[in-house]
């Protein structure tokens, strides 16, 4: 039997989906873990696919059973774990092979392993890999970080197992070192705002409009059979047309509202503010869900603040443009994070090509996609979606209704945090002379940091100092 193709270390969830996938299509797979039981019930239950793999039980016989240059995909937890891992293999290497990170990796760390590597002529690629289990199965979007040498080693296994889009797969290689991993991250902070819109119009039309969840799910299908069209839109459809098998009630209604986090949320709000960025539709469902999981808190809030929600009467194609305004601006501050990024790291981030490969296979893939991708390849003036001519008319035909929306969520005692935080930023960027001359006063009132004045150039202070 020839040398595997490929290693692929962690046969969990996703690192057994992804191993499966990769021998599918044809390739030799060495596959490991670190309880070796489960290499034989990853072996056993691999049916046909069985011929395709080698499996191994030490760090060693990994190693040896992979052809020269090595590649070999890690998919373990990411953090301490990784880095213990990389101790362990890589004196084991030789110039020219590569190890990749498949998980959800902090791009700091791939940018200190990938230098770290370096050193011993080892090549380190953070990759991101989106689209749950049945995309690791079946077509993943990935977002690859790393050297050109391990890009020409990996193209061909992941243009095989990518997802595709009208038949191009949805695999690039985005830039050096954390490229990849940071990707990941902003895709995922995208996620979190598109999921929490997604809750909130739910939320407005089960509580303010006491429309049942089988009927809002009925909205959503209508809406994924348009320009709305998302693997998001699509899910919470579905979720909602489920009964509890256990109470016979909708099964939403008995799910406690307590959203769990990993961090790549979080980490996109960190990342852009460190950037001087703000990402607040992301930073909003960051926070949406950390007040959820403060369920305790709010139970006693209740009682004591009062939780009475009132009435709200958004016809369907209204809340739909209000929805349509929001993706738009979430994705609009995803892709200015990618922007600074790229600018600070010397990245040189192809906007256009990242929103290609996420129109298949990951968990933001949408109608809305191919659009941004459109937009970008014609040119957004310096990557701002929100000014490319196709986007700037669709928000000014969906603005307004937004602005119904939260205008009847705030009335009512609803909570918008994501609708409110795009329509912000949306009136925030599209005024030329804004409010922070006060901020700037302010500032030299108590503490004499001066201020600029318009059309001048240098620092001034106010009369209130003379
Ligand atoms: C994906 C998902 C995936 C995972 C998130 C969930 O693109 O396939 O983003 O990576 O579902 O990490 O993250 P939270 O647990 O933070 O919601």
């Amino acid at each position: 039997m020839g040398k595997a193709q490929i290693g692929v270390y962690g046969l969990g969830t996703m690192g057994s989906a992804l191993a499966l996938n990769i021998a599918g299509h044809g390739f030799r797979v060495a596959v490991t873990n670190r309880e070796t039981e489960w290499v034989d019930d990853f072996l056993n239950e691999s049916g046909e696919l069985s011929d395709n793999f080698v499996g191994t039980k030490t760090l060693d016989a990994f190693v040896a059973a992979l052809d020269v240059p090595r590649v070999i995909l890690f998919m373990i937890p990411s953090g301490a774990p990784m880095d213990a891992m990389i101790d362990a293999v890589a004196p084991m290497l030789t110039a020219g092979d590569t190890i990749i990170d498949g998980g959800n990796a902090d791009f700091h760390d791939t940018r200190r392993r990938a230098a770290m590597l370096a050193e011993q002529d080892l090549h380190f690629v953070g990759m991101g890999v989106s689209g749950g289990e049945a995309g690791a199965r079946r077509g993943p979007s990935m977002m690859v970080g790393g050297s050109d040498h391990s890009w020409t080693q990996l193209r061909p296994v992941l243009e095989a197992i990518a997802a595709r889009y009208e038949g191009a797969p949805c695999v690039a290689h985005l830039g050096p070192d954390g490229a990849g991993h940071f990707v990941k991250t902003v895709h995922n902070g995208i996620e979190y705002a598109d999921m929490q819109a997604i809750a909130e119009i739910y939320g407005l039309e089960r509580y303010g409009a006491a429309r049942s969840p089988a009927e809002i799910g009925e909205m959503f299908e209508r809406w994924n059979a348009g320009r709305l069209r998302s693997y998001l839109i699509e899910i919470t459809g579905k979720i909602l047309s489920y009964t509890d098998p256990v109470t016979g009630h909708p099964m939403v209604d008995v799910i406690k509202d307590a959203a769990g986090q990993k961090g790549t949320g979080r980490w996109t709000v960190v990342e852009a503010v460190k950037m001087g960025q703000a990402a607040s539709t992301i930073e909003a469902a960051v926070g949406a869900r950390s007040w959820s999981s403060e369920k305790a808190t709010r139970l006693k809030s209740q009682d004591i603040l009062g939780g009475a929600r009132g009435a709200v009467h958004c016809d369907e194609e209204t809340l739909a443009e209000a929805f349509l305004a929001v993706r738009i601006l979430c994705h609009a501050q995803g892709f200015r994070i990618l922007e600074a990024a790229s600018r600070d790291y010397d990245w040189e981030l192809d906007h256009a090509r990242i929103a290609e490969i996420w129109r298949a296979g990951c968990i933001i893939r949408s109608a809305l996609l191919d659009d941004i991708s459109e937009a970008f390849q014609e040119g957004a003036p310096e990557g701002e979606l929100i000014l490319a001519p196709a986007f700037a008319a669709m928000l000014a035909q969906c603005v307004p209704a937004l602005r119904q929306v939260v205008g009847q969520a705030v009335h009512a005692g609803h909570a918008v945090p994501v609708l409110a935080s795009a329509l912000s930023f949306y009136d925030s960027m599209r005024q030329g002379y804004g409010t922070a001359n006060i901020i700037q006063a302010q500032r030299d009132f108590f503490g004499h940091h001066g201020f600029e004045r318009l059309g001048e150039d240098g620092k001034h202070h106010g009369p209130w100092w003379d």
